[in-house]
């Protein structure tokens, strides 16, 4: 069955309550005042004249305290009724205005808007945590949001590059003008590896940006982690006569870390390779591991390239190249050092670069807490 204030708006709910409960009062009040206190006031008459109960001044003073009764009940009644039409529009005010910015917020989120917020405030302290529950839930769709969009459109640039290449040889083949040559088959290869690279990166990236990279955490040693990371980059390192050294004293190797091997790995072996990449024959790159109380840091230091001032600040965007001609002929993407990031915050920790300028070399650097109040999900 239908309530039957169903259609009926909250204000006109509560006035109806408050009226009601003013008219049981009422008439409860009333009817006491009718049969009691006349009652009692004509026992007190009689208490005070025995012998003429029914004279002018008695008969006179009983009208009197009638009329008495039923006026000031009257005026309280009034009051009363005044009293709950403003409480009722005080309160309606109150209620309804954080509810209808509410539910304007809600039509927003569901038509696609996920920048609509309702202002803080409200009354009580279940409106605020409703409003704070609703803001977060809204910042956070519109942080996904806005990720699959800047996803979508980085993605687009990034294959078009490749997706290029492939089909002018594919084409040139075609016509004749080329032929699948081994140098050709080696060159196209290249670029497929480039876009299964690129996929991998990119599901990597958005799903820790999404909060959602699953991680092994076991307790590691950090001399293995380096020992590890060494070894995965040595002989890319001697083919291009870049020399690479390791500096870790044995109290910071001994250091055990709750973290994801692989995961860690991975972000030295990323550092690594742009320290590579951004170094000639004879130089070198460090990897180094210092240990505190609080702390452990890994360094990637490099006597390469280096990197200017107005890059430092963008470098760990996705995306993002300082040099894009030399890169985008190494087929980098620019997701490495998002993907470093991303992993190394999941982990509780953070990552920074210094590098005074071009030609000076640089340094990143890995702080990662002992004390781990990472944000990884488990898996
Ligand atoms: N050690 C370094 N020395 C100088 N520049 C660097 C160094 N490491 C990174 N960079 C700069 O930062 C940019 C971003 O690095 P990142 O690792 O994110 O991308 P990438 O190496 O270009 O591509 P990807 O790692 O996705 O293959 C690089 O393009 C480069 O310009
Ligand atoms: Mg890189």
């Amino acid at each position: 069955m239908k309530p039957r204030l169903a259609g009926s708006g909250l204000g006109t709910r509560i006035f109806v309550a408050l009226i009601v409960v003013l008219c049981v009062a009422a008439v409860t009040a009333w009817i006491v005042a009718l049969v009691i206190g006349p009652r009692l006031f004509h026992d007190h008459m009689l208490m005070v004249s025995p012998a003429e109960p029914y004279s002018d001044v008695v008969a006179h003073a009983e009208e009197a305290f009638d009329s008495a009764w039923q006026t000031s009940l009257l005026l309280a009644l009034l009051a009363a009724f005044a009293t709950s039409i403003f409480v009722t529009v005080v309160l309606v005010r109150r209620l309804v205005h954080p509810i209808q910015q509410m539910r304007a917020a809600v039509t927003k989120v569901a038509q696609g808007d996920f920048t609509a917020r309702v202002p803080e405030g409200g009354i009580g302290l279940e409106f605020a945590q409703l409003i704070s529950a609703f803001n977060t839930m809204a910042g956070e769709l519109d942080q996904t949001e806005r990720t699959r969009t800047r996803l979508l459109a980085d993605l687009g640039h990034e294959l078009r590059t490749p997706v290029a290449t492939l089909n002018g040889y594919l084409e040139a083949m075609q016509d004749g003008v080329a032929s699948a040559d081994t140098e050709t088959l080696v060159m196209l290869r290249g670029q497929t590896d480039r876009l299964t690279r690129l996929a991998e990166d990119i599901a990597l990236v958005s799903d820790a940006e999404e909060r959602r990279l699953s991680m092994h955490p076991t307790p590691t040693r950090i001399g293995g982690l380096l020992a590890a990371a060494q070894s995965q980059t040595r002989s890319r390192y001697e083919t291009r006569g870049v020399e690479l050294h390791m500096i870790a004293d044995e109290n910071a190797k001994a250091v055990m870390l709750r973290l994801d091997p692989d995961r860690m790995g991975q972000v030295l072996t990323n550092l690594l390779d742009n320290a590579l990449q951004h170094t000639d024959p004879g130089d070198t790159v460090t990897l180094s591991a210092e240990a505190t109380d609080a702390s452990v840091t890994l360094k990637v230091q490099d006597s390469g390239h280096g990197i200017a001032a107005e890059h430092l600040p963008h470098i760990f965007e996705r995306f993002y190249r300082a040099d894009t001609a030399r890169d985008r002929a190494h087929g980098g993407s620019g997701i490495g050092l998002a993907i470093v990031r991303s992993i190394v915050t999941a982990h509780g920790g953070s990552v920074w670069v210094h590098s005074d300028g071009p030609s000076t070399g640089a340094i990143f650097t890995v702080d990662l807490p002992r004390q781990s109040k990472n944000t990884m999900k488990v898996q």
